[in-house]
């Protein structure tokens, strides 16, 4: 429809119909074969509140987005079609690695691929919309939604979130796009207190801007139509109801002109954080905070007409609310095509060849060999598995929209085809040391099970269970060579057995590759290349803990002292740092070359980096780059992450790489909230991993 129209089309709205586009219902309502339990069985709609909604939440599959369409448009008077939304956070019916895991890629290209086959299988199943990405910043190991994340680095944060959008969207938003991206949560939903699931959030103005916000910015330049508000409060403001936030800060600050969308009754919940009386009051203040889209509070059905009559909310307001929406489904071609693929629905296109040989290629780059003790791996000889991963297909993860488990193989099912694999049936402790006799090396697979993290499953305790610690020293101390692969949806402490383990690979959640791309890099077909995303503590005591973290007034120096930043108890670094991991090809650098030592602020700084692959594997590495400003106008971390590139050398090669850095990227959100570069010394620091690296200073000056 021509932009000029959909004002006309506005104008024949009735006050009704206009409300009506403002709010989402859950699909279970529109399907006869529905059971409606739980919170779900107390909403008591009319035919007319169900078919005046604007869009419609999980519905699963094309038949019925098709059904429902057909049959809303045929009761629509004005036949504005419906939004079809869904949580498609790592593919849709062919499984990706959980998002934690794809950021240990640092493959911002893999990430759009990866976005692109889960949009052909979003638009084959009739989803118009996706809650992705999720680019909340992922600091505390108990948090249970570290699993959706992009982890704990800014940097990595926003390239990554920039990729997912035009993967889903495409270069822009059009009717050729298959989804639309819906970033979330914004804002600061990682940063809840103690980890715990929906709790208090206290966060500085600044630290918002610096390190919060620059995913989400990235987000919205990458075309982002939607954004989804938080559950959280920020400034002691439940952010769903928080005019600074939304109508200053995303819509003004960061320039976001597209649809803002409630997270799930969270417009309602500003009761529960007594910032309202009634639903009354919550749609007012969500409606006055700019929030378009209110789903399934009912509080804009129940409440928005008599608030717009009595002249509370001025129908102006809504206009522009319902204008966002008007213009989001003319842009994505719904009116000229409201059923985009489900007609023609290509049945090839769901969990096809090629998404599965690419969610392969996604997890082959997702799993971190985080140690590797006399290059134990990869396996040459014959060696056992055992654990309780081996006998399930359950590799999803959490979350996983409609995961197919039936074209999942098991561990064990993959792993038998090979001569050289005894599987031992898994008994937990109760197993017999002689079952492992016929070999000198066991490979186990343990850890978190998928129901342990996810949203509201924050932990106080993350180790591996008791017995799964047992298992590991009960094997060490036979004389075997004890291998650990741990499944998780966060980083667990594993602190109480990597000394008993010589080598472990953090596999997070792969999906549907998960066992081959397992058997593949341990017998080393793939050469494992990924970097963790989020340290690894080594208790849960040091909770949040993260890399770029800052010196403070007394940093623990080298020396012994005891008025210093420290723990009596505990080192204060994790247990495995943001950007560690391990190849098979064991690369160096060499050295960096760099052009001059002082630059201004209009120019790029250049790293030449030489890498050598000594050995006979070829594989990829990633060269990271941190700086550190010497002396700036507010604390600053001691490494920052400013560049990454995932590199391939053939074996035994030596390569040089050009890393580029604007000078003026060295800058920061000063205590005014402007952006600014300090004129003086900075580290640049280039490493393959945060911790060992090599150092050179440079200046910026005029
Ligand atoms: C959930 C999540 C959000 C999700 C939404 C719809 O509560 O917080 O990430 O997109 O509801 O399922």
């Amino acid at each position: 429809m021509q932009k000029e129209a959909i004002l006309d089309l506005l104008n024949e709205m009735t006050i009704e119909e206009k409300i009506g586009q403002l709010v989402q219902l859950s699909g279970v309502f529109y399907l006869d074969d529905s059971e409606i339990t739980g919170p779900l069985a107390s909403y008591e709609l009319t035919n007319e509140n169900k078919y005046s909604v604007g869009s419609i939440i999980g519905v699963t599959t094309a038949e019925n987005a098709l059904k429902i369409q057909t049959e809303y448009l045929e009761q629509s008077r004005l036949r504005i079609p419906l939004l079809f939304m869904a949580d498609i956070i790592h593919g849709v019916n062919t499984i990706y690695p959980v998002p934690i895991a794809m950021a240990c890629s640092f493959n911002p290209k893999l990430i759009k691929e990866m976005a692109t086959f889960s949009g052909v299988e979003a638009a084959n199943t009739g989803v118009h919309v996706t809650f992705s990405p999720m680019a909340d910043l992922a600091r505390d190991a108990r948090w249970g939604r570290n699993m959706e994340t992009n982890g704990e680095d800014p940097y990595l944060n926003k390239i990554l979130a920039e990729n997912y959008v035009k993967g889903y969207q495409g270069s822009s938003l059009s009717p050729n796009s298959n989804l639309i991206s819906c970033v979330k949560h914004f804002a600061g939903y990682g940063l809840v207190e103690s980890g715990r699931e929906y709790n208090y959030v206290d966060v500085s103005e600044r630290v918002l801007h610096e390190f919060h916000y620059p995913a989400y910015q990235e987000a919205i330049k990458a075309g982002a139509r939607m954004v989804m508000s938080s559950f959280n409060t920020i400034n002691s403001i439940p952010v769903t109801v928080n005019q600074k936030i939304i109508k200053g800060d995303l819509r003004s600050n960061l320039n976001f002109k597209g649809v803002v969308i409630s997270d799930w009754s969270a417009i309602t919940e500003a009761i529960h954080h007594k910032l309202a009386t009634d639903s009354k009051d919550c749609a007012r203040l969500a409606c006055e905070a700019t929030i378009d889209i209110d789903m399934m509070s009912m509080a804009y059905q129940d409440n928005l007409v008599e608030l717009v009559k009595s002249g509370e909310i001025c129908e102006q307001q809504i206009n522009q609310m319902v204008l966002r929406i008007l213009h989001l489904k003319n842009d994505y071609g719904l009116f000229e095509n409201p059923f985009k693929n489900l007609k023609g629905v290509k049945k090839h296109a769901v969990k096809s060849p090629d998404i599965i040989e690419n969610t392969k290629k996604v997890a082959a780059e997702s799993a971190i060999l985080l140690k590797n003790n006399d290059s134990v791996l990869p396996l040459k000889t014959k060696f056992a598995i055992y654990g309780k991963f081996t006998e399930t297909t359950d590799y999803f993860g959490p979350w996983s929209w409609q995961g197919d488990l039936k074209i999942v193989k098991s561990i064990k099912a993959v792993f038998s085809n090979n001569n050289d694999v005894i599987h031992v049936p898994y008994q937990g402790m109760n197993f017999d040391l002689q079952d492992f006799d016929s070999v000198e090396t066991v490979v186990l697979f343990i850890g978190e099970n998928a129901h342990e993290s996810g949203e509201a499953k924050s932990k106080t305790n993350i180790n591996l269970s008791k017995e799964e610690e047992e298992i590991i020293k009960t094997l060490k101390s036979s004389g075997k060579k004890v291998i650990a692969v741990i499944f998780s949806g966060r980083p667990l402490a594993i602190t109480n057995v990597v000394q008993y383990l010589d080598a472990i690979i953090y596999a997070w959640f792969l999906g549907t590759s998960t066992a081959i791309v397992l058997h593949d890099i341990i017998t080393g077909k793939i050469n494992p290349s990924a970097k963790l995303a989020m340290s690894l503590p080594r208790t849960v005591g040091q909770c949040p803990i993260y890399y770029n973290n800052y010196a403070t007034g007394r940093p623990k120096a080298a020396a012994i002292d005891s008025y210093v930043s420290k723990y009596i108890d505990c080192s204060n670094q994790p247990l495995y740092s943001f950007g560690h991991g391990l190849t098979y090809s064991n690369m160096k650098i060499k050295k960096v070359e760099i052009t001059k030592s002082t630059y201004n602020l209009g120019e790029d700084i250049e790293l030449r980096v030489w890498i050598q692959n000594p050995s006979e594997y070829a594989g990829m590495e990633v060269i990271q780059v941190y700086v550190n400003d010497l002396v700036a106008s507010v604390i600053r971390p001691n490494k920052e992450l400013k560049a990454f590139e995932k590199v391939y050398l053939n074996a035994g090669e030596t390569k040089a790489f050009i890393i580029n850095i604007s000078a003026k990227e060295l800058g920061y959100i000063n205590e005014n909230l402007e952006f600014s570069t300090d004129l003086g010394e900075f580290k640049i620091m280039v490493g393959l991993n945060s911790e060992e690296l090599l150092i050179n200073k440079i200046k910026v000056g005029d």
